[in-house]
């Protein structure tokens, strides 16, 4: 998992090193904007480390390795007590030795591990007097930061009152959510300026700017409470005793934000095969966290540890950063391309000088939509920062505007349709070909044939071609008509592979409502949302007759999405009735249409919307191999099964959960399912409780 350290071979080649991450760090830390992304600054300073641990007389003064990180922007406020930074380890075998010298260093095993986050934006101490937010300084050099007062009233989750009149420096991270920076880059480039490359050079500039003509709001999480020269003595006294743990239940009882509030809260470990388990579970859920982090934070949690622990002039020996590969890298934007979808939507997508983020070589990210490219000022050319994490689409960030040359091109936005040359419908921020689904065909019917829609072997996208070309299909109510005789005339179609396929077309006539409606690709709405609807109404007759206040009775459609819903029904009413007449099953088996007292489908009665079954109100969730009976299920098959048996699915594991199926090789959502005492089957015990809707 570790890239490997830069190779320095002489003294210039150390002095210039030095420089130049002396320089990405005062520009990281002043503003964000760094030439240098942390995985290539990572690997600078290990390979001026290494350098520096071979010719130990030669280490230039102004060393990264040497001060507290982050020493780039002076202030003159004096922190009491200094602020450090952490040493990082980047391996399981890395942290394990480094605990193995806290307990040689501390004459004993470190008794218990605190493990929480590493939240990407910048450190600050917000000092409280009386209970009352007085200041809020940055980390500057360690020793003094900067007066970031003016920022008070901005941030999210930092009370400018607390609980409790207590006088206390509360230290944290100042950061921007996913949404907050959408919303700053918005903000900003709306009032003529260049857009922040990332979430956390957007909190570093925004925390710093005195005078703005608008305030975005950022988000701050405590990690640290200390006491104040002025602090109330038996306060000062207890809080040098709390182990970090009760400092952060503290600290969230004086109502200040702490990682409890997140998908990944803080917890304690007492064994370095828990701490090494719960590094997996929050890289695991990092893609999903609506804010970044660039690694876990594991502290020796009781105050004696780290009492006799002490620490360096640049870091506590009692804490260590265990750094997760960086998920964004900045790379060059070649192209724009426009892609046609099986619903019609030209999206643009970027194409991107290759470049590797966490073992994949990525070359494409999405680009949403062209409001979205003006918004962004987005230029042909442009150094972008890309981000990439888990199994998520890549995404371009932000253009890395002061990397500019002037030699960028404006992104041209398509007159006609790519693909066939209609027009094209810019009403909405997604624009769409005017002719809609029947564009792209031979998407739209590759997808209706799919596996998880209506399941037609033999229909994979070669022979779709095949049938678009010959004219025999113009849309997916024409595949029902298909004779013998069509097919035989075919290239390629013998007797056999004809029958076949006609055997699978008949038998699609029989897939339960929610595939129907999925395979129709009304936009919005996917695989789980369609079995919502199709469960919700139980016959295409109710869908069709619901307006956008009964579409919004299903859960997940809000008043955005009904409204689209609706209206694309009524796009596709002829498609659908000729469906219908086609002999293709309108209704979902096993539920029951809405009630209603005034016709309106909208009012009706929970219970009735399913009969009971042996998942009633439970919400489960699959995890790892399937085995037995469930073996051939795919997802989706797993997901439905669980719908037709009363209960809900998920795909990830939370308090909600009660029920966790875990095959072989499940992960982290088993583990995460035995912390949270969460009740777990295996796919046989499963396969069991749900024997009457296996068929
Ligand atoms: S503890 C003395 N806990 O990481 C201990 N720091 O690379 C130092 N950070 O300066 C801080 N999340 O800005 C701590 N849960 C966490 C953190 C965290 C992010 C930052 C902090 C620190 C930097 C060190």
């Amino acid at each position: 998992m570790t890239t490997p350290a830069a190779v320095i071979m002489d003294a210039a080649a150390y002095a210039q090193a030095v420089e130049d991450a002396v320089k990405a760090s005062a520009a990281y830390y002043a503003g964000g904007t760094s030439a240098l992304d942390d995985d290539a600054y990572d690997r600078l300073v290990r390979g001026i480390a290494a350098w520096e641990a071979e010719h130990p007389d030669q280490v230039l003064p102004d060393s990264p390795t040497g001060k507290v990180a982050g020493g780039a922007v002076e202030g003159d406020v004096p922190h009491t007590v200094a602020m450090l930074s952490l040493d990082n380890v980047f391996s399981p075998e890395e942290f394990t030795a480094w605990t193995a010298s806290l307990a040689r260093r501390i004459g004993h095993d470190v008794e218990r591990f605190s493990v929480e986050p590493k939240l990407d934006g910048l450190a600050v101490a917000a000092r409280y007097a009386g209970g009352r937010l007085r200041q809020l300084i940055t980390r500057g050099d360690g020793t003094a930061g900067e007066d970031v007062s003016h920022a008070i009233g901005t941030i999210e989750g930092l009370p400018e009152t607390l609980a409790e009149p207590v006088t206390v420096e509360i230290r944290g991270e100042v950061l921007m959510t996913t949404a907050q920076f959408e919303h700053a880059n918005e903000v900003r480039t709306a009032h003529g300026g260049q857009p922040f490359a990332n979430p956390r050079g957007a909190a570093a500039g925004t925390l710093r700017a005195k005078e703005r003509a608008y305030t975005v709001p950022m988000t701050f999480f405590g990690y640290g409470l200390l006491p104040r020269p002025s602090t109330e003595t038996s306060l000062a006294a207890r809080l040098g005793e709390l182990a970090h743990s009760d400092l952060m239940v503290l600290t969230a009882a004086y109502g200040v934000n702490t990682t409890a509030t997140t998908a990944v809260p803080g917890i304690t470990a007492d064994t370095v095969e828990q701490v090494l388990a719960r590094v997996q579970e929050i890289a695991a859920l990092r893609a999903e966290l609506p804010f970044g982090i660039d690694g876990i934070v594991i502290k020796a949690d009781l105050a004696a540890d780290q009492q006799t622990a002490g620490s360096g002039s640049r870091a506590p020996r009692w804490a260590i950063a265990y750094k997760l590969p960086a998920v964004e890298k900045i790379t060059r934007l070649l192209e724009v391309e426009w892609n046609v979808g099986r619903t019609g939507i030209i999206a643009p997508r970027a194409v991107l000088e290759p470049v590797e983020i966490d073992g994949a070589t990525i070359t494409y990210a999405t680009l949403h939509n062209p409001a979205d490219i003006t918004r962004r000022d987005l230029r042909l050319g442009d150094h972008v920062m890309v981000h990439r994490a888990g199994d998520v689409i890549p995404r371009i960030e932000a253009p890395v505007a002061h990397l500019r040359t002037g030699d960028e091109q404006p992104i041209a936005f398509p007159g006609a349709c790519p693909r066939c040359g209609a027009g094209i419908d810019t009403s909405e921020q997604r624009w769409r070909c005017e002719n809609g689904r029947n564009c792209h065909l031979v998407a739209a019917l590759s997808y209706a044939a799919g596996r998880d829609q209506l399941d037609i072997e033999g229909l994979g996208h070669t022979r779709v071609v095949q049938l678009v070309d010959a004219g025999l299909v113009a849309d997916l109510a024409d595949l029902f008509a298909l004779t013998r005789e069509q097919l035989l005339g075919l290239e390629r179609m013998g007797a056999t592979s004809t029958d076949n396929l006609l055997a699978a077309i008949a038998a699609a006539k029989g897939q339960p409502l929610s595939r129907v409606l999925c395979a129709l690709g009304v936009r919005g709405t996917g695989r789980s949302m369609s079995r919502r609807i199709a469960r919700h109404f139980a016959t295409m007759d109710h869908i069709r007759a619901a307006d956008a206040e009964s579409m919004q009775q299903v859960e997940g459609i809000g008043t955005e999405k009904a409204p689209s819903i609706v209206s694309e029904l009524a796009e596709l009413a002829p498609l659908i009735d000729k469906l219908t007449a086609a002999g293709v099953n309108m209704t979902e088996p096993g539920a029951t249409p809405p009630t209603s007292s005034d016709g309106n489908a909208g009012d009706y009665d929970e219970d009735a919307e399913h009969a009971a079954g042996p998942l009633d109100g439970m919400t489960v969730v699959v995890t790892g191999a399937m085995t037995g009976p469930l073996e051939k299920l795919s997802r989706n098959q797993m997901n439905e099964l669980i719908e037709q048996a009363g209960g809900r699915s998920s795909s990830s594991v939370s308090k909600k959960t009660t029920l966790v199926v875990a095959g072989d090789n499940a992960g982290s959502k088993r583990t995460k399912a035995e912390d949270l005492g969460i009740r777990l089957a295996t796919p046989d015990e499963f396969a069991a409780l749900v024997a009457d809707y296996l068929n």
